[in-house]
């Protein structure tokens, strides 16, 4: 009887040591009985046999219209609504400016809104300012865009002849990937940036620009090379995507692939003049 006590001192000891400071249950449970019920919650002694509290009505949801719109679609809102009112590129480029709904304005330097001549018959269409672009307050003129210009004027382009723009105006820091809500929430002004100046064509430059324009989950891998409809408002554009020379620059072995985009882009141009002038 004294060794027995012993025993259970000691084993309260050890518990004790362990950090055991509470009995959940005193009273045993047979494990083999509950195999069928549902998964056992642990219960004080207490809670096990405190009445039991009269079950919560079940509220139901709010209706839709009365629930609060969160901040970015008032954002989203808020930008349709500036960029519809906006009636020329210089109205766009201040309602853009007069636009608070989009933090990546707060940390960037500039407004990049555009380059060239939007007079051109072709629109050039990027992803967003790189540094080089923020400092400048101008699309692609980095190392990416010392590129395209070299591929433009491979086939007769420049600024003078071509508009380059982005899908975002704000160099969204340290160069990373725009998010889709940003992309979405600015997509108003690229697609009012596309009516007012009202090309002939497209030219989708990277997975950004050609995912969100063409409104697909479909890679540039897949895209590039292949004329098709833009739908933006009522017009609807023909659109080349092709690769972003960011993406050249790291894999020069894919220029080739680029280099028959711009001989498509400059085929219709050509076919176009063509057509004009007989
Ligand atoms: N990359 C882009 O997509 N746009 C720029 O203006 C510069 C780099």
């Amino acid at each position: 009887m004294i060794e027995e006590r012993a025993a259970w001192v000691e084993m309260l000891r050890w518990h004790r040591d362990a950090g055991v400071s509470e009995a959940l249950v005193e009273i045993a449970r047979n494990r083999y009985t509950e195999q069928e019920k549902a998964p056992p919650v642990l219960q004080t002694t207490q809670e096990a046999l405190a009445p039991k509290p009269a079950p919560k009505p079940v509220s139901k949801p709010a209706p839709a219209a009365e629930q609060e719109p969160d901040a970015d679609s008032l954002a989203i809102a808020d930008a349709r609504s500036l960029a519809k009112t906006a009636m020329s590129l210089e109205g766009l480029r201040s309602a853009l400016e007069s636009f608070e709904g989009c933090a990546l304005k707060r940390s960037a330097r500039s407004l990049v809104f555009a380059d060239g001549n939007p007079e051109a018959r072709v629109m050039l269409i990027g992803e967003a300012p790189g540094a080089e672009e923020d400092r400048k307050g101008l699309p692609f003129v980095g190392r990416s865009g010392q590129l395209l210009d070299k591929m433009l004027a491979a086939i007769g382009l420049n600024r003078e002849n071509a508009y380059i723009t982005n899908i975002l105006p704000w160099r969204p820091s340290g160069n990373r990937n725009p998010t889709i809500r940003e992309v979405e929430m600015l997509r108003p002004f690229i697609e009012r940036h596309v009516e007012l100046v009202q090309p002939e064509l497209l030219m989708l430059v990277g997975g950004v620009s050609a995912k969100s324009l063409l409104h697909t989950t479909t890679g540039i891998l897949k895209l590039r090379g292949s004329w098709t409809q833009c739908q933006i408002g009522t017009q609807s554009l023909p659109a080349l995507p092709t690769f972003h020379p960011a993406y050249l620059l790291r894999r020069p072995g894919d220029k080739g692939l680029a280099w028959r985009d711009f001989l498509s882009l400059k085929q219709r141009l050509d076919a176009g003049a063509a057509e004009e002038s007989s």
